[in-house]
């Protein structure tokens, strides 16, 4: 019934009266008033003016299940959204909800528990894009961590070229992080279960703790405008089908030279942590199923995204 009303403000020349949607829809001007609150509450600027009504203004800053829908152009991705205004982590959500469709999405506007990669906590108000997508693919729990470097592709080309991924999965803008992802599994020895792919965009945020305001940016702080969330979700959604498709029919090869265009941690000296021995390797390239290639003492080898943490020599990249 809300969409309704919102339906009308918007089609209508200027002011419509609480008596006269209340007579075209056949609820009491109450009713209107409660909902009309209740959109505004969602993020739709709606004003009233005594003796004329309501006229509709603006939904840049709506975010709903409903708004993220209405931009949307998938298959199968994002064909149930579950939102709510506050989850601990929208990873366990899914996880709780693993009896879902293949590619439903949990939306968060708030996280109370985010969770980061290795046991880290992801801070999670409302001026970021939170979300996870439930995956039933038919591949080897091996192949799985490469999940986390489609969503990396998916983000990185909404962001735009200025954005550049620090491998495994760290969309970067101005060498500061903006993106994280946490891919989490359930799996036999060799079937998946499910799969959740967690995706944190930092879009609207001012400004960063100083612990991490040195590594840490926003897509506003970078592109100087604010973030119109649902928008950019339904464009990140569509994008993630999009490579998601590519994945799954040709596997991590097919988008492999992307990936490599995009990847700034190839030609760095990185300091890589394997299971706790730290050393120095220059990183060479990305083989075709998402490994690191290293050189490290003349010697060349791949490393595998779930078992070493890279980071630069000087810096956080
Ligand atoms: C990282 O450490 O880089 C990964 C961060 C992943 C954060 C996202 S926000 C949505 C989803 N829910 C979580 O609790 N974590 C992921």
């Amino acid at each position: 019934m809300k969409f309704k009303i919102l339906n009308m403000l918007e089609n209508a020349d200027g002011y419509l009266s609480g008596e006269y949607i209340s007579k075209q829809l056949n609820i009491s001007r109450n009713s209107v008033w409660k909902l009309i609150n209740k959109l505004r509450d969602e993020g739709y600027v709606i004003t009233s003016v005594t003796n004329r009504g309501y006229k509709f203004e603006s939904r840049f800053d709506a975010y709903s299940a409903e708004e993220i829908k209405r931009q949307l152009n998938t298959d199968f991705i994002a064909k149930n959204i579950y939102f709510t205004d506050c989850v601990n982590s929208t990873n366990t959500w899914a996880k709780e909800n693993n009896d879902c469709p293949d590619g439903s999405v949990f939306v968060a506007v708030n996280q109370s528990c985010g969770k980061g990669r290795r046991g880290r906590n992801w801070i999670s108000d409302d001026k970021g894009i939170w979300f996870s997508v439930l995956l039933k693919p038919d591949i080897l729990p091996a192949d799985v961590s490469v999940i986390t470097l489609v969503a990396g592709l998916a983000v990185r080309s909404v962001i735009g070229d200025t954005a550049t991924i620090k491998w495994p999965n760290d969309i970067i803008l101005s060498s500061k992080k903006v993106c994280g992802i946490l891919t989490e599994m359930s799996c036999e020895m060799l079937t998946v279960n499910y799969i959740v792919c967690g995706i944190g965009i930092n879009v609207n945020t001012d400004a960063f703790p100083e612990e991490i305001s040195d590594i840490a940016t926003s897509v506003m702080i970078e592109q100087g405008k604010k973030v119109n969330k649902a928008a950019f979700l339904s464009a990140v959604l569509n994008s993630f089908e999009k490579y998601y498709k590519i994945f799954l029919e040709n596997g991590f090869k097919a988008l492999s030279g992307e990936y490599k265009d995009n990847c700034i941690t190839i030609g760095k000296t990185v300091k890589i942590n394997e299971n706790g021995r730290e050393y120095i390797a220059m990183a060479v390239g990305v083989s075709d199923n998402g490994d690191l290639i290293i050189e490290e003492n003349g010697i060349t080898k791949q490393v595998f995204s779930g078992e070493v943490s890279v980071r630069g020599i000087l810096d956080y990249i």
